[in-house]
């Protein structure tokens, strides 16, 4: 049967089949392939989008509008405070109204109850630009630059380390798992995924043929890692928990020791970012480099802005793919 998402809401992977995501992972490869070589598509012309942001956001929010751009529609931001939504409105009831105004809603929030409260009721495809508990299109530009280096997905050994039970470990776990990778969490016992997400992962894992391993031993966690993986070890919304977690997280630092840690020589380095690999900004100019070092981060195993640049493709990818023509 061939795959049509036409309608369907982007919410988590959890919902997704391995053959669907692979579809809009072919899907963004060609429309990459098409923008670069300077083949125009209009094909979500005339179509309005609803860009609702809780919290910040460079490149989701920048990759929604640029790729509705490309594509013929309009992006309209809301940002926190533009609208009645959470203190005046109900969700059920800026959902019933967004949806109808605009063919698509985008939510970054905080709660993942939200953004499947707003699909329950929106009438028009939602897409979660990040949660407190998944970020799916994040995974999709991630898998992408994956394929890019390594032209597949099942059985990569791909180690995950720092924070793992943020939105992003969470997320990549599922999405590895539905991929048929071999997926290792590599964090302080007291930051492992929950207990109904490994349920969840070893159901998947049981179809696929995926393989996840979930320590707090980084040799054992990185060995004959083709891709090391990090996020910040504060996610947005948790700022309270600061410094615990930098003490917490220290050893899970991505430096060329673990690198080297891997035993290879073709290892990736990718981050979601934004990453804190310096003291160059507001944040982190008392604390310097936390989750990767500036030397990992610039060297040459970094694909970090292909990684960024392919949340663009992805995006579009999700948009064209539910709403386009
Ligand atoms: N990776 C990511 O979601 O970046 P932004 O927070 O800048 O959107
Ligand atoms: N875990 C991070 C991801 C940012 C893209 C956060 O939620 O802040």
């Amino acid at each position: 049967m061939p795959v049509n998402l036409r309608g369907r809401h982007f919410l988590k992977l959890l919902d997704f089949s391995p053959s669907e995501i692979q579809f809009l992972l072919t899907l963004s490869k060609k429309l990459k392939e098409d923008k670069l070589t300077g083949i125009r598509h209009k094909l979500l012309e005339g179509k309005n989008v609803a860009l609702i942001f809780e919290k910040a956001s460079t490149r989701t929010r920048c990759a929604f509008v640029v790729a509705c751009n490309d594509e013929g529609a309009f992006p309209e931001y809301l940002g926190k405070g533009d609208i009645q939504f959470g203190k005046k409105e109900t969700v059920k009831d800026t959902a019933r109204v967004l949806g109808r105004y605009f063919d698509g809603i985008e939510f970054r929030g905080f709660s993942q109850d939200v953004v499947e409260e707003l699909a329950q009721y929106a009438g028009v495809p939602v897409w979660n630009g990040l949660t407190d508990m998944y970020h799916p299109t994040q995974i999709l530009a991630d898998f992408l630059t994956i394929m890019e280096e390594f032209g597949h997905l099942k059985d990569i050994v791909f180690a995950y380390t720092g924070d793992g039970r943020n939105n992003m470990a969470r997320s990549l776990l599922i999405g590895g798992m539905k991929m048929g990778m071999d997926v290792r969490i590599v964090a302080p016992k007291s930051l492992l995924p929950d207990e109904d997400l490994i349920g969840k992962a070893r159901e998947i894992a049981a179809e696929t043929g995926g393989r996840f391993t979930l320590t707090d031993n980084v040799a054992e966690g990185v060995k004959g890692a083709q891709v090391i993986y990090t996020d910040v070890w504060v996610s947005m919304g948790e700022e309270a928990q600061w410094n615990e977690r930098l003490a917490l997280l220290k050893p899970y630092q991505v430096n060329s020791e673990m690198m080297a840690m891997t035993g290879r020589k073709d290892t990736i380095f990718l981050h979601c970012l934004p990453a804190f690999h310096n003291a160059d900004t507001d944040m982190s100019k008392d604390c310097g480099a936390l989750e990767v070092t500036e030397e990992v981060f610039e060297g040459k195993a970094s694909r970090v802005f292909d990684q960024a640049e392919n949340r663009m493709h992805t995006i579009k990818a999700v948009m064209v793919a539910t709403i386009g023509a």
